[in-house]
């Protein structure tokens, strides 16, 4: 790396880290409409640093939901164009009482930062316009970049999706950057090249028009949770294998090799389990855990509620019971085509007792990246010049739906080059983000700039 980059990061380091922690305190939780003026304070903050980072252009586009921020710096025409893509919105943070400290009031303790959005993705998003700024203040950008920052990820993206139709030219690229997924370990870079797809439905049954006590009524009344519970466990059979008719019809299925080299990455399952406190992990059966996770298709409740769930006891026999269950989905399954088949599923199976609604919510298809590029060979040379390590390509099992969508409009191959870890508790209380992992990112992220550039002039 550059000394003078080395140098502006060390010099800076402070301010890096304190606008960071403003961006953290502002709690712009897209799923909840309570929060939308936060949200909306969010894209005006990612707006304004990037025209102090040093954009030429920059601006807020309001869609039907949640803003976009757009900045671009093109320096050559000749050169290559980067169109970085994050988000600024986060996931809710409930439970709130298993944080140790509020998730909008960020604390710095152990070398971590702790906030809801420090990792995913506030914190990742920032390292990019660190990196442009520092850039653009020493040796000068190499390479053209635009930004391309959402407020919507967390929910799916669906407005995303109609601004990059919409935009397809303005956002014409050569290589899209991401970073919003995990490394091995800060001793194992690597880069992600598989992302799973996503089906998320809503199933509500309703048995009886009222609640009713569950003395008078109760063993004569069909119950909708023990329903909806039976009907639940009957999705996966005791082999791990979902049972939905079709579900594994277009899966693909890997060769000998491939399942080899995916195993051969360095993975402590017993560290694994004990950073989760389980005493065994499960799944389907004849698979690995990284095979489970990365390249085969799963499906699990998210939440599921109906009846008393208060203080003390209730007698009960509750009129409704409803679950949130999600599906992730592998190559070449399709998110569409799944979610109907689940509808299909329910409905045949759902008790003659009960009235059965199945709504869906978001949907997003499998990603897989090639490692042959130029722009791949920039990331791995990145990280072996900064971490003077050969980064490990691997498959990881959350989803970021928008990649898929990139590649079908945009015609362009997506890097994804995160820093996170997976015990960075993303989605959970008390998530963090390393300050090693942040400041690192920023100057791997600089350094992939220069790559880049150097590989195609
Ligand atoms: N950054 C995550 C996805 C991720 C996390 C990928 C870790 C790889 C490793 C992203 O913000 C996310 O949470 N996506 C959602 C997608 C959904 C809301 C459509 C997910 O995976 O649940
Ligand atoms: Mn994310
Ligand atoms: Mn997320």
């Amino acid at each position: 790396m550059e000394n003078s980059v080395k140098n502006y990061l060390e010099e800076h380091k402070d301010r890096f880290l304190s606008e960071l922690v403003e961006l953290l305190k502002i709690p712009s939780i897209s799923a909840d409409s309570k929060y939308k003026d936060d949200v909306a304070r969010a894209a005006d903050f990612v707006h304004q640093k990037l025209l102090d980072a040093g954009v030429d252009h920059a601006e807020v586009c309001p869609t039907k939901g949640h803003p976009i921020v757009y900045g671009e710096k093109m320096v050559d025409p000749s050169a290559p164009t980067i169109l970085v893509y994050g988000h600024y919105d986060v996931q809710p943070p409930d439970p709130l009482e298993l944080w140790h400290s509020p998730p909008f009031e960020p604390v710095i303790k152990d070398e971590k930062i702790y906030a809801r959005g420090a990792c995913d993705d506030k914190g990742q998003v920032y390292m990019h316009l660190k990196a442009f700024e520092i850039l653009n203040n020493t040796s000068g950008l190499p390479c053209n970049v635009k930004f391309m920052i959402e407020g919507e990820e967390e929910v799916g993206s669906e407005n995303l999706e109609t601004f990059v139709k919409e935009n397809s030219e303005k956002l014409s690229n050569d290589v899209i950057l991401i970073s919003d997924t995990s490394i091995v370990s800060n001793e194992i870079p690597s880069i992600t090249i598989g992302l799973r797809g996503i089906s998320y439905m809503e199933v509500e049954l309703t048995g009886p028009n009222r609640d009713l006590h569950s003395g008078v009524y109760g063993g004569a009344v069909a119950n909708p949770v023990n329903a909806l519970c039976e009907l639940i466990s009957s999705l996966k059979d005791e082999k791990g294998k979902i049972t939905i008719p079709g579900f594994y019809d277009r899966v693909l299925e890997y060769s000998e090799q491939d399942r080899n080299d995916l195993n051969a990455r360095p993975f402590d399952l017993q560290e694994y389990k004990d950073d989760l406190d389980i005493a065994e992990v499960q799944g389907e059966q004849g698979f690995s855990t990284i095979e489970r996770v990365g390249i085969r298709p799963t499906l699990d409740v998210n939440g599921i509620w109906g009846g008393y769930a208060g203080e003390g006891a209730k007698t009960v026999l509750p009129s409704k019971a409803s679950a949130k269950i999600s599906m992730r989905l592998v190559p070449n399954q399709d998110s569409q085509e799944i979610t109907d088949l689940f509808r299909k599923h329910i409905e045949a199976i759902a008790p003659p007792t009960m009235k059965v609604k199945v709504t869906e919510h978001h949907g997003g298809e499998p990603t897989v990246t090639p490692t042959t590029s130029a722009a791949y060979a920039a990331a791995s040379a990145a990280f072996e010049e900064v971490w003077g390590k050969r980064p490990i390509p691997t498959m990881e099992g959350g989803s970021i739906p928008i990649v898929a969508l990139f590649k079908e409009v945009l015609k362009s191959d997506t890097v994804l080059m995160g820093f996170g870890l997976d015990s960075d508790a993303i989605h959970s209380p008390n998530e963090h983000y390393g300050l090693f992992n942040y400041f690192i990112g920023i100057e791997t992220i600089a350094s992939f700039h220069q790559k880049l550039a150097n590989s195609v002039s």
